[in-house]
Order: structure tokens, then C-alpha cells, then sequence
């Protein structure tokens, strides 16, 4: 049996992301393949008491070393309980962040030398990378605009990752784009302003390709 595919979804908060997450689980699921959708932090027991230490206010005072190594920590769970498990399987993995949102938030947002947030991040996932990572670009008016609808909807506030503000996604914003130079066999950048159902398109395709490189 062939390993499954494994495929992130990045972008700054506010960029539409998780809504294509679900459109994607369906269409591959409706083409017959085996598909697990999961998130970051979190996606474990383990990883979702670590997400709310990461994103309650309990916490004001943590210091960025010790944020990027809780994410890591739930990192290593999922990686452990569920990523690799389901790829050995030969199930599809797509996954709503992964270690890029680490790269991004904490080595280049908060300023921790990337290469150390890589090392930590390559013990903690043992290695294991996503096949294919997809980067929503959106501008920072659009993320912004996105994140005010999400939370006057769901009646909450921003939670404390969220509560940095517009200098900070803006931050996080250019970050991707320098990722994307920085990897690019593995990361793509799609224009997600455009209309759901061709960004879905776009990704299909893009998996495809993979596919037929992967397991030709
Ligand atoms: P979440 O509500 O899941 O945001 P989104 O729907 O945008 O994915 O909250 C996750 C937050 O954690 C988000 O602000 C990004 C941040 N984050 C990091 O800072 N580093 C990481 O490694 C990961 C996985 C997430």
C-alpha cells in the first residue's frame, strides 16, 4: 500500500482556510480516496489543552520560546498519534497549519532565528513534512475584514494569538511570502480572493499533479 498524502493548509488568520478544508475532504472523498481533515494546535486530546494554554488569556506572560515549544509539543502528539499513523494507512492527511505556522508566527512574528524554530519543529515532527504545502494569500484588509465577521458571528472575541493586531498580520502575511521562497518544491501560494470554488479547484489540481509525481 502507498503512503497516503500529506497536505497543509497555511495562511494568516482571517484567510479562509478551514472553509476550504471542508469543500477539499469532500471532493477528494468523492473521487474515492481516504481523507482525514485535523488542525493545529491541537487535533489530539493532548494538543487541545494545549491549544487553549496557547490561546486563553490565562497565559499573557509567556515568553515566545516557550509558546513556539507548546506548539512544537502538540505538534509532536499529532505527528505521533495521528499524522503518521493515517499516512502509513494510506490516508490522505490534510491538515489546517502545520509547521510553517511556527516558522511564521513565532521565528519571523515574534523574531526567534528560524532555523532554530526549524530544528525544534524537524525533532518534533520526526521529520515528517507535508507533501504539499498551500499558502491562502489574501491582503491584510481582507484577513482583517474576515477575522471581525468570523468572531461577530460566533459572538467571541479575538483570542490571544489574534489579539496582536494588524501590525502582526501583516507581519505574518510577508512571512508566508519568504517561506514560499524559501521551500519551493514544497509550497504553493494560491490567490484565495477569488470565488471558493475555483481555489478548490486550484488545489485539486495542483494534488493531482503531486500525485501522478508522487506515484508515477
Ligand atoms: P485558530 O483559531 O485555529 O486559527 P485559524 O482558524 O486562523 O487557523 O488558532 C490558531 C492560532 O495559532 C492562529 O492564530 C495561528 C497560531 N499558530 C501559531 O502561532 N503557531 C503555530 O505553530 C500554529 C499551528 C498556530
Amino acid at each position: 500500500m502507498s503512503r497516503g498524502l500529506f497536505i497543509s493548509l497555511e495562511g494568516p488568520d482571517g484567510c479562509g482556510k478551514t472553509t476550504q478544508a471542508q469543500a477539499l475532504g469532500q471532493e477528494l472523498r468523492q473521487q474515492g480516496k481516504a481523507v482525514i481533515f485535523t488542525r493545529e494546535p491541537g487535533g489530539t486530546a493532548l494538543g487541545e489543552v494545549i491549544r487553549d494554554m496557547l490561546l486563553s488569556y490565562r497565559h499573557t506572560n509567556m515568553s515566545p520560546r516557550a509558546e513556539m515549544l507548546l506548539y512544537a509539543a502538540s505538534r509532536a502528539q499529532h505527528v505521533e498519534e495521528v499524522i503518521l499513523p493515517h499516512l502509513r494507512a494510506g490516508t490522505f492527511v490534510i491538515c489546517d497549519r502545520f509547521i510553517d505556522s511556527s516558522l511564521v508566527y513565532q521565528g519571523l512574528g515574534l523574531e526567534i532565528p528560524i532555523a532554530d524554530v526549524y530544528n525544534v519543529n524537524l525533532v518534533a515532527a520526526q521529520a515528517c513534512l507535508p507533501d504539499l504545502t498551500v499558502v491562502f494569500k489574501v491582503s491584510v484588509a481582507s484577513a482583517c475584514a474576515r477575522l471581525q465577521a468570523k468572531q461577530a458571528a460566533t459572538a467571541s472575541g479575538p483570542d490571544r494569538i489574534e489579539a496582536r493586531g494588524m501590525e502582526y498580520i501583516t507581519k505574518v502575511s510577508a512571512g508566508y511570502s519568504q517561506l514560499a521562497a524559501m521551500f519551493p518544491k514544497r509550497i504553493v501560494e494560491v490567490d484565495a480572493e477569488r470565488d471558493p470554488s475555483s481555489i478548490t479547484r486550484d488545489i485539486i489540481e495542483k494534488i493531482h499533479a503531486l500525485e501522478r509525481g508522487v506515484r508515477a
